[in-house]
């Protein structure tokens, strides 16, 4: 993962932890509603995928450990990892594309609501993708991949290389391309070229000559709104649309979206997809279903969209009707950094998916907080154009001290923490009960996200290698590591 320059390591701010009786009376621990749903708290589990689906895309045991296991937390809610809306294989991402999958996704609405007994509310994130490419090897890109054009074969057809090159004998074109220098590909091959032959194949939602790229706008609202459909069926208590990071949505609000035909441009050409999506959606569930969106208050990439988008975005949103908005930052393919051969790029490795999940070394600004200023403009706006939807922040929150801060200057109305919930899910709990001196915190170094990116089952160093011993630790495939959090013992005694 890419870090800044200046490495500033910067330590875990001050817990605050509160007495019983200071965190009942908390902003934090205070009820808020979400349109037709309450939340009995302000605490939330942002998304985090953690590769424990079926190749099917299929709930699992391990899926419904890992949400139990955070729902034994308590938190007001948890989001259910980016759940893929198209019946498609995806490798071990959770899929919501089809009915088959209800029966799994009941089972795991019924798991939350039993280990939280009833206090913890269950969402599911949903999200279109676009396709992407693993980095080839050079051989298997230029004698497979490369669409042939006059100026490759021009080219070829003029260099002195030791391969004689017949005009329209394509193949041999493609091995003196092969054949060239590496850093003559860079003269032949046009910008896209170079990017498929170094970080793999990448479509776009600009990529209008593809008729299945050109028809999203057509495509996607009916598959979000069948999707949110189906969640409602399953159990779930609401639906996040997936509007954020690397993803179609996000690509269509990007600044970098110029499509023609309506669909991009101007930023409310830019906002028409998402709109489109979301009237389709409510129309789908109705009003007493519970429909946000997470969205970005930056790109945090070059000529992407930044605050004042993201402002406008978040007021239009609300605008429309849905029911809270969740803010995360950067996260994109545009600054990855090059994957290995044979792996695709992941949009968290570059300066935009450090904004995303920061670490303890870091710059100025430093890891912890980094969307709150954000969310705070984005929120007086959403508030002074008359809308009371509420806002999720998170991004570097892990002590009460900060959660309290930003609720009582309005910066948010609910604060969720990722990381931190996952180096302790039962966190939320112990702070609720004046136990905070007993949190285990995130030491913020993203080794979870390293699994993550390795397409691994996603685990933290804190807990993954404690009491193995014990009797039904369900164990990751490697067998090294335990895939849920051992129980806070204290908290059984109760
Ligand atoms: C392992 C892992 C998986 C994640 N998966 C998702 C996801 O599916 N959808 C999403 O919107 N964000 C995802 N995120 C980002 C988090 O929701 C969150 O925005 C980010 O980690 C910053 O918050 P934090 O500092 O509290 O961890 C993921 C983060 C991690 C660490
Ligand atoms: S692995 Fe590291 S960064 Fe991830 S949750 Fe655990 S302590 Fe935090």
């Amino acid at each position: 993962m890419w870090r800044p320059p200046q490495r500033i390591r910067y330590e875990l701010p001050a817990g605050d932890w509160p007495d019983a009786e200071s965190a009942r009376a908390a902003r934090w621990f205070q009820p808020v509603r979400l349109g037709p749903l309450m939340l009995e708290q302000r605490t939330w589990v942002p998304a985090m995928v953690p590769w424990r689906a079926t190749e099917d895309g299929e709930v699992t045991k391990d899926v419904l450990d890992w949400y139990a296991r955070f729902a034994a937390g308590r938190p007001g809610a948890i989001v259910v990892e980016a759940t893929g809306i198209r019946d498609v294989p995806s490798g071990p991402l959770l899929r919501i594309g089809h009915d088959r999958f209800l029966p799994g996704l009941r089972r795991l609405c019924e798991v939350v609501r039993e280990a939280s007994e009833g206090h913890t509310r269950l969402l599911v994130q949903i999200i279109d993708f676009l396709r992407i490419r693993r980095r080839p090897e050079p051989e298997r890109y230029f004698r497979r991949f490369l669409v042939l054009r006059d100026e490759h074969r021009a080219a070829v057809l003029r260099s002195e290389g030791e391969v004689e090159v017949e005009v329209g004998d394509d193949d041999a074109v493609r091995e003196a391309l092969l054949a060239l220098p590496p850093e003559d590909w860079a003269k032949v091959l046009d910008e896209r070229e170079l990017e498929a032959l170094h970080y793999g194949d990448r479509e776009r939602v600009t990529d209008l000559h593809l008729p299945h790229v050109r028809e999203l706008p057509r495509v996607l609202p009916g598959l979000f709104a069948a999707a949110a459909r189906r969640a409602r069926e399953a159990g779930f208590d609401g639906v996040e649309l997936h509007y954020a990071h690397a993803y179609t949505m996000a690509s269509f609000l990007s600044r970098h979206n110029d499509r023609d035909d309506g669909y991009g441009g101007s930023r409310a050409e830019r906002l028409r997809v998402p709109l489109e999506t979301f009237a389709r959606v409510r129309a789908e569930v109705g009003d007493d279903f519970c429909v946000g969106c997470r969205f970005l208050a930056d790109e945090i990439i070059e000529g992407g969209s930044a605050l004042d988008d993201a402002t406008a975005y978040g007021v239009a949103f609300a605008e429309a009707g849905m029911d809270f908005l969740s803010l995360s930052r950067g996260g994109k393919f545009e600054d990855a950094l090059l994957p290995k051969v044979g792996w695709a790029a992941y949009p968290y490795t570059g300066p935009s998916g450090y904004d995303c999940m920061p670490t303890v070394l870091s710059d100025e600004r430093g890891p912890f907080g980094r969307n709150v200023e954000a969310s705070a403009t984005i929120r007086a706006a959403v508030r002074e154009a008359g809308h009371e939807t509420p806002v999720v922040v998170a991004g570097g929150i892990c002590s009460f001290g900060q959660a309290e801060g930003i609720l009582a200057r309005g910066a948010a109305d609910i604060v969720g923490a990722a990381r931190q919930t996952l180096a302790d899910p039962d966190w939320f709990r112990k702070v609720h009960l004046g136990r905070g001196v007993e949190v285990r915190r995130c030491k913020y170094t993203n080794y979870c996200e390293a699994l993550d990116q390795k397409h691994k089952q996603v685990t933290c160093q804190l807990w993954d290698r404690l009491e193995l011993d014990e009797p039904d630790v369900p164990l990751c495939s490697d067998g090294r590591r335990r895939l849920v959090a051992p129980l806070w013992r204290r908290a059984s005694e109760e």
